[in-house]
């Protein structure tokens, strides 16, 4: 059997949130990039195939990773002791300033999917900047390295610093020529809307950029109630939109299942229900609504009302791209929550978690994050016997452990869509 392989360790996923699927020192077997399977046994028709055997390994999906900058990859740890508009002021938007230059930007940028593969991100949904060129070499960059992404250039036509904004009209035209010759270039990278926030983006703009998504049929990213100036100077741009989340509605952005929307922590009830109708993804982004002094996002009530909720590490907002960290980051959130709001939101635990970094932000991929039948196969192997670990532990525990505990060190290999994808060498 051609493009049929299984490898075979403990395998661990979360079928549903919260719920660990677990087979020790079983196989998965894949064929082209699809999961065909899991089984304890090697079945008899399959027995011919080649076998990577991991051993005592752990067997994971990759990590999704649905909000970060690549830009602020060069700030990563700096600038931390601002609220979000003064931060963008003072750090953000002269880092960003810089992607005008090829050389400059291709240095970070080589740097930065390197540091992602390190981490076991194995898809990821990125802000570029309002460059052209430096965005379209990042898509190439990625399609080099075997990981996957969705790129967007990013739009801002006002309210900008006077170095870092573009007029409406090349606003869209530089975006459709992207997606004229990106939408179907790669299997694995793609181009994605990102008007910036609505602060930065002109109504024609959004509304284009709409018109630009119905055409291309293509995904959107932005940000939403992130901070309370930032939501106090949308109702003061937009005093007659009922709140901020119906400003991107009312200019055709908020895509049935197909939008993204980063922080979402003061989301008002109207807002919530928008989006629980709408299935608009909401990115928990828990270091950097730490780190900017941001607040706190309802992450329980937003799944228990049915938004889909995945997890970004927001770089550089977030101080670190490794998906345990801000795994971790969320469980602490999730605690501080429940006490802060008199135990009323229900904290989530490790497997509820490892559900958003995977599956959860894998759902705006497709069938990603998950050894499901038909997932693609994004995993990750993983060893621990370097950790400390003096006592029996079952699989759950171990990977507990070494989300808690562990690091990229931990990681030996890391899948994409089928394929084992090595440490990019730019
Ligand atoms: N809102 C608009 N731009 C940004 C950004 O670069 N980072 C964060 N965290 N929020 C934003
Ligand atoms: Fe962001």
């Amino acid at each position: 059997m051609e493009n049929v392989y299984a490898v075979k360790g403990n395998i661990i996923f979360t079928p549903d949130l919260g719920k660990y699927s677990i087979f020790e020192n079983s196989y998965i077997i894949i064929e082209n990039k699809s999961v065909k399977g899991v089984y304890e046994k090697l079945p008899e028709k399959f027995k011919d195939i080649i076998v990577k055997d991991y051993g005592n390994s752990l067997i994971i999906p990759g990590f999704v990773d649905l909000h970060l900058h690549a830009p602020q990859f060069a700030n990563l740890g700096l600038g931390l002791d601002k609220e979000l508009m003064p931060w963008l002021e003072t750090y953000t938007f002269p880092e960003e300033k810089k992607y005008s230059d090829l050389v400059y930007a291709k240095k970070v940028y080589s740097s930065l999917i390197k540091e992602l593969w390190k981490f076991g991100t194995t898809r990821s949904v990125i802000f570029a900047t309002l460059h052209k060129e430096s965005s379209k070499m990042l898509m190439d960059m990625f399609n080099i390295s075997g990981l996957s992404a969705y790129v967007g250039k990013v739009n801002m036509d006002r309210n900008s610093p006077n170095f870092l904004i573009e007029t409406t009209e090349n606003s869209l035209k530089d975006t459709e020529e992207i997606l004229i010759e990106y939408s179907n270039k790669y299997d694995l990278v793609k181009p994605i809307i990102t008007p910036r926030f609505v602060p930065t983006c002109t109504e024609e703009l959004m509304y284009g950029l709409g018109k630009l998504a119905e055409k291309y049929n293509t995904k959107i990213q932005s940000h939403l109630c992130e901070n309370k100036d930032e939501i106090a100077f949308v109702k003061e741009l937009h005093p007659r939109s009922k709140n901020y989340a119906r400003v991107y509605y009312e200019t055709g952005l908020l895509r049935q299942f197909s939008t993204c929307m980063a922080h979402c922590v003061h989301l008002k009830e109207d807002e919530i229900a928008l989006m629980a109708k709408k299935k608009i993804f909401a990115v928990h982004c828990a270091n950097s609504n730490n780190n900017l002094s941001s607040g706190i996002a309802p992450i329980r009530k937003l799944i228990d009302r049915g938004i889909p909720v995945a997890l970004g590490s927001d770089i550089s907002g977030g101080h670190s791209l490794s998906m345990i960290n801000t795994m971790v980051s969320t469980a602490q959130v999730s605690n501080l929550n429940y006490a802060v709001k008199n135990r009323a939101e229900k904290p989530l635990n490790t497997a509820e978690i490892f559900y958003l970094a995977t599956k959860g932000g894998g759902k705006f991929f497709g069938k990603v994050g998950s050894f499901e039948e038909g997932y693609e196969f994004d995993a990750l192997i993983i060893d621990d016997s370097t950790l400390p670990i003096v006592k029996e532990l079952t699989l759950e525990e171990r990977l507990q452990k070494f989300i808690y505990t562990g690091d990229d060190r931990n990681i030996k290999i890391r899948y994409v869509a089928g394929k084992e994808v090595s440490e990019p060498t730019f």
